[in-house]
């Protein structure tokens, strides 16, 4: 399977530190942020990868990351997100032709993680699974629903009252159909072609799937998260 990390977006949250560099460029203990989800990628023997870039620093990734070869990828491709803050799925929709059909493993580029999705990736067939954690601040997040029998009948969009405690991460495995379905988003609230309507679409096409996480996971786009997931990976490295 490819893999393809999103790493759009503007980072304003974490102002005036994305003055300096792009987001997913800064440092989570030891590395630039965007090392961890390239890791989680390589780790789970996914070696093509498509890195979705935006923003005034983007010349900064092929600085750093170059081929990717010295962080075990074999084949490194970028895309240009024109409309910064689009969307994640705006940014997606980029990997169309990257995609070439098959499924996809998706990362946001400032998420951090250790869990192991290499079975999930192995097993993949069809539809979409997206990837669960229990946390304490679920509202931060896109939060599921659960039916009696623990199939999601709904994903919320960072909602004031959670129907659950567990977070949607931004890891996700798309078949090929994810790129149709973007085609029939329209933008939210916010203008954003929003990742949690593409989940939706799978949930009322009954082809959405879940796993729990197991291990640590976070999200890096905020200062408590970024100093958070650097006091992660500082007693874990
Ligand atoms: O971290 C998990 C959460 O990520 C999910 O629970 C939410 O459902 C999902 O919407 C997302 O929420 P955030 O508010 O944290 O998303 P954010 O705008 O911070 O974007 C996260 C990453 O996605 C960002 O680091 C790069 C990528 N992105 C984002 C946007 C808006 C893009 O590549 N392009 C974009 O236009």
């Amino acid at each position: 399977m490819k893999g393809v990390i999103l790493a759009g977006g503007l980072g304003s949250r974490l102002y005036p530190l994305t003055h300096v560099t792009n987001k997913h460029l800064l440092p989570v203990y030891n590395k630039p942020m965007i090392h961890y989800p390239i890791a989680t990628l390589v780790n789970a023997g996914i070696n093509e990868i498509l890195i979705v870039v935006s923003g005034p620093h983007v010349g900064h990734f092929l600085g750093i990351l170059k081929n990717g070869e010295e962080l075990g990828v074999k084949h490194l491709e970028y895309a240009y997100q024109e409309k910064p803050d689009g969307g994640i799925s705006d940014a997606l929709s980029l990997a169309e032709s990257f995609a070439d059909e098959k499924p996809i493993c998706v990362i946001l580029g400032d998420n951090t993680t250790d869990a192991d999705i290499s079975s999930a990736v192995s097993s993949f067939k069809e539809g979409a699974t997206v990837f669960l954690k229990k946390v304490p601040d679920p509202e931060r997040f896109g939060v599921p629903e659960f039916n009696a029998d623990r199939k999601i009948i709904a994903i919320e969009e960072k909602p004031q009252k959670p129907k659950s405690d567990y977070a949607v991460t931004g890891l996700y495995i798309y078949d090929g159909k994810a790129f149709d379905y973007i085609r029939e988003l329209k933008p939210s609230d916010r203008g954003q072609l929003e990742v949690s309507d593409l989940n939706n679409i799978y949930i009322e096409k009954g082809k959405l799937h879940w796993a729990e996480l197991d291990g640590f996971w976070g999200d890096a786009g905020t200062f408590d998260s970024l100093l958070e997931a650097s006091n992660y990976w500082k007693k874990n490295k």
